[in-house]
């Protein structure tokens, strides 16, 4: 349409040009040749040799193919190389503006308006180039010259015809290839919308083609990396919630058995009675622990930020969670200690999220060492880092399990994690929670010597 409408405003004014060109073109030709023949014609008829004149007019009429005549200072026609107008007032334009408004010359061009002299003429236009004549004595009258412009319309309809073909052919041309790249340029979105609804019915295996220009190809590659995302989401997802549902089993159907013992032997002897109803009570301690563990995860997964953060010195966290680790540590004979560089070091956060960062890590370390074992927990400031490493010289995790620890439910060593109440999903919440205070867990481990765990928190610097 846009290429249609310009090319047509260009065609408009092209053979505006074009037309404007050649009617200047014959303007001048016009009156230079009637000028030249008003010389002559003056004297002639300022002397009355109307023989002479008729005849010259004649043939100069005839060389010119049109029609010349003379006409008084009254507009009267004195002359006509036809001989039909003679003794008739043309009151033309073009003679009025030279008999009352005195110019010298002056052209113009008219639709006949008797029907009959049309059809002679073959054409219904003239154009009349009017010249005044005069000698010395003054105003003769004027040399009126009428000819048809037949030739000329006809070039100019021919051009207009030529180019408004030409005009139709590029409108076309430009409709196909519009129609063509528009197809071209539209199918790749066609297939990525196909893909997008496939994708929004539930199958997440489904990947866009990348195809087509760089913008497509940059989409579809984005698109693809989406649903890679999204295909690895569901699928955690799922494994997470099958993981769950396994982990709460486990001590349900423990329990139905201890108690179907309960129910089904009534002569059941009181010290086994209490042995099965303890089992139960630790099974119920570790139901409470899993739901707990997996709430505390699922509130952060919602919340995904700390509403609140509050400028905490980890120092008392430390020492707080130490003191409180005590008690476990030493029924097991093991030393627990803790080493803190400076009794001020802030960091801005959440403050009992930072105390399960430090007692999950402590509490891992006094559970995976064995009795008389050593745990060091220190406390740093380096590199506007705040440094929390908490040190065992226990059991150690093998090189292929260390990627794996953070994960929900890892367990390197399953039936060891349960004895000791684990649920698989403390380092899963450690690992989560200091990502939420903009931080960093690492550990290093060599099994049968030791772990260490070290964990980074950006300082809050603020009034230090
Ligand atoms: N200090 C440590 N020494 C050795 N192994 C550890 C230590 N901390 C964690 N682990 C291993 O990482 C696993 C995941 O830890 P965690 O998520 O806290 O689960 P849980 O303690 O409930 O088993 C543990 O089961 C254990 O195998
Ligand atoms: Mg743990």
């Amino acid at each position: 349409m846009i290429i249609s409408a310009s090319f047509y405003v260009t065609d408009a004014r092209l053979t505006g040009f074009v037309r404007d060109y050649l009617y200047r073109q014959r303007i001048r030709q016009d009156s230079l040749s009637v000028e030249k023949l008003a010389v002559t014609v003056a004297p002639l008829f300022q002397s009355g040799q109307a023989d002479a004149l008729d005849e010259y007019l004649i043939s100069a009429a005839g060389e010119l193919g049109g029609r010349l005549m003379v006409l008084d200072c009254d507009g009267k026609v004195q002359y006509d190389s036809f001989s039909a107008l003679m003794g008739v007032r043309l009151e033309l334009p073009e003679v009025v503006s030279i008999l009352t408004l005195g110019e010298a010359s002056s052209y113009g061009i008219h639709r006949l308006t008797d029907p009959q002299a049309a059809a002679a003429e073959g054409d219904s236009r003239v154009a009349y180039c009017a010249v005044r004549l005069v000698d010395s004595s003054g105003d003769l009258g004027v040399l009126l010259y009428a000819s048809t412009v037949a030739e000329m319309v006809d070039s100019l309809d021919s051009i207009e015809r030529q180019v408004g073909m030409f005009f139709i052919l590029v409108a076309l041309i430009a409709l196909i290839s519009a129609i063509i790249f528009s197809r071209v340029l539209t199918r790749p979105v066609y297939e990525l919308t196909d893909t997008i609804q496939h994708m929004g019915k539930g199958d997440l295996t489904v990947r866009a083609k990348v195809k087509g220009s760089a913008e497509f190809k940059a989409l579809a590659t984005n698109y693809n990396a989406m649903a890679e995302q999204l295909e690895s989401l569901d699928k955690s997802r799922n494994q997470f919630v099958s993981n769950a549902s396994h982990e709460l089993k486990t001590p349900l159907t423990t329990m139905k058995i201890l108690l179907e013992n309960v129910i089904y032997q009534p002569d059941m002897p009181q010290e086994m009675r209490e042995e099965f109803l303890g089992d139960i009570n630790h099974e119920i301690d570790r139901l409470s622990n899993v739901v707990g563990d997996l709430l505390t995860l699922t509130r952060m997964d919602s919340a995904g930020k700390i509403s609140e953060k509050t400028r905490v010195n980890l120092s008392d966290t430390v020492k707080q969670t130490v003191h409180l680790l005590q008690p476990q540590a030493d029924k097991r004979g093991q030393s627990l200690t803790s080493r803190i560089q400076s009794n001020t070091v802030f960091v801005l956060g959440d403050a009992s999220r930072l105390e399960q960062i430090v007692y999950n890590l402590t509490e891992n370390a006094i559970k995976y060492t064995p009795d008389g074992g050593s745990i060091l927990v220190s406390l740093l400031q380096k590199n506007h880092q705040a440094v929390i490493t908490v040190q065992d010289n226990g059991v150690g995790i093998p090189a292929e399990d260390q990627a794996h620890i953070f994960e929900r439910f890892y367990r390197v060593d399953k039936a060891r994690s349960r004895e000791t109440g684990g649920t698989g999903l403390g380092l899963s919440i450690v690992r989560q929670m200091v990502a939420m205070h903009g931080g960093e867990i690492s550990v290093m481990s060599e099994p049968g010597k030791g772990s260490m765990f070290v964990v980074r928190l950006p300082l809050d610097e603020r009034g230090n």
